[in-house]
């Protein structure tokens, strides 16, 4: 641990510090190493005051939600991982409701909004540290429409928002109002959706870390509502190795022009990757476009798989897959986030 960073004393930073923290735990794929320094503020203004004390600092800053999309590489990350873990916030934005947080992880006051207000203003504002599947069930319970095609995604509204989480069924950005970003001078910025121009599986907002965001969706028969997050979660559960320890999808779908409309998932298992393994990481024999941690992998197994599958499809059918996965203190050469 090098100590040019300040004393390793929580109350050298202005939130709530640790030093040395193993990272594996906090992804889902469950490999990597550890972080330099934790932070993990619990108000926006912590989060503030955590980026300028970074950069006084000259460390490099991370920001980690739910590491669901995340490849740690081994050892140890030099700098700050800044957790949004604490700043879990999910309320609605006007009404009686107003200064009553629902709980992130069940969205359960939501459900007792008076069915007169259900109608009147149907936005959810969400922290950054706010779960999707929160997000999910609060507009499921509300009979809310637009989210549906997020069930299933593990993650935080945070990274949902930067990455632009979504599929088959929709994304995040389509019921996406206003965003409030940080940007890397410490100024809060609100932006409305019409300012921003996102992308697929990119929220295409530069260096800045999303904040909060207000949504909004469409009041709608809420048994419709609860059916369409059904069907969609049984779907995801049938073709995806939801039971087992991965980073959801590993490549962005190619261009279908360039692949005659094949998915990455598609591609892998033409090229009879499938159950391919190093150490073990194994790509999924259920969706070519998975990884899976058998139980001990390193980050190292799942860059070399990477690496294998990619040479492997752009051997066989000429397309270089981009990565969707955010790879964190990976070598120089090493595949980056595409
Ligand atoms: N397919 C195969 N073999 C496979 C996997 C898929 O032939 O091993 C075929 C499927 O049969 C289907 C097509 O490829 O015809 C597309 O597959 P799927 O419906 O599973 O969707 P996807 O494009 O692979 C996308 C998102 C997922 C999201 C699902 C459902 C990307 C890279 N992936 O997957 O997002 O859950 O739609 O909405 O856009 C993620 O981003 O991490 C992720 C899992």
């Amino acid at each position: 641990m090098s100590t040019a960073s300040g004393p390793s004393s929580s109350t050298a930073w202005p939130c709530a510090a640790l030093s040395d923290v193993p990272l594996s735990s906090r992804t889902t794929l469950r490999v990597g190493g550890r972080a330099q320094w934790l932070l993990e503020p619990a108000t926006q203004e912590e989060l503030r005051a955590a980026v300028v004390a970074t950069r006084e600092r000259g460390l490099p800053l991370r920001v980690l939600g739910g590491g669901a999309n995340l490849l740690v590489a081994d050892g140890v990350l030099p700098g700050v991982v800044l957790a949004t873990e604490r700043l879990d916030r999910l309320f609605r934005p006007s009404g009686r409701e107003e200064t009553a947080p629902l709980d992130a992880a069940t969205g359960e006051p939501v459900a007792r909004a008076a069915p007169e207000t259900r109608e009147a203003d149907p936005r959810l504002v969400a922290w950054c540290g706010a779960t999707l599947p929160a997000l999910v069930t609060a507009a499921t319970r509300l009979g809310w429409s637009g989210l549906e095609g997020l069930v299933g995604v593990p993650g935080k509204a945070g990274g949902g928002v930067a990455m632009n989480a979504g599929g088959r069924w929709g994304e995040l950005w389509d019921v996406l109002e206003e965003v409030r970003v940080l940007e890397p001078d410490g100024t809060f910025r609100d932006l409305a959706r019409a300012r921003c121009a996102p992308r697929y599986r990119d929220g295409n907002l530069g260096d800045s870390i999303v904040v909060a965001c207000v949504l909004r969706l469409a009041p709608d028969d809420p048994a419709a509502v609860r059916e369409r997050t059904r069907e969609f979660l049984l779907e995801k559960n049938r073709v995806q190795p939801v039971s087992e320890a991965s980073c959801g999808c590993i490549f962005k779908n190619p261009d279908p022009e360039a692949s005659g409309g094949r998915s990455a998932g598609r591609l892998v298992e033409e090229a009879g990757l499938k159950g391919l393994s190093v150490g073990a990481a194994r790509v999924s024999e259920r969706h070519g476009n998975f990884i899976v941690n058998r139980g001990g992998a390193r980050a190292s197994d799942v860059l070399a798989l990477i690496r294998r599958v990619r040479e492997e499809v752009r051997q066989r059918f000429g397309i270089d897959l981009a990565l969707e996965v955010r790879t964190w203190g990976a070598d120089e050469g090493e595949p980056t986030a595409g």
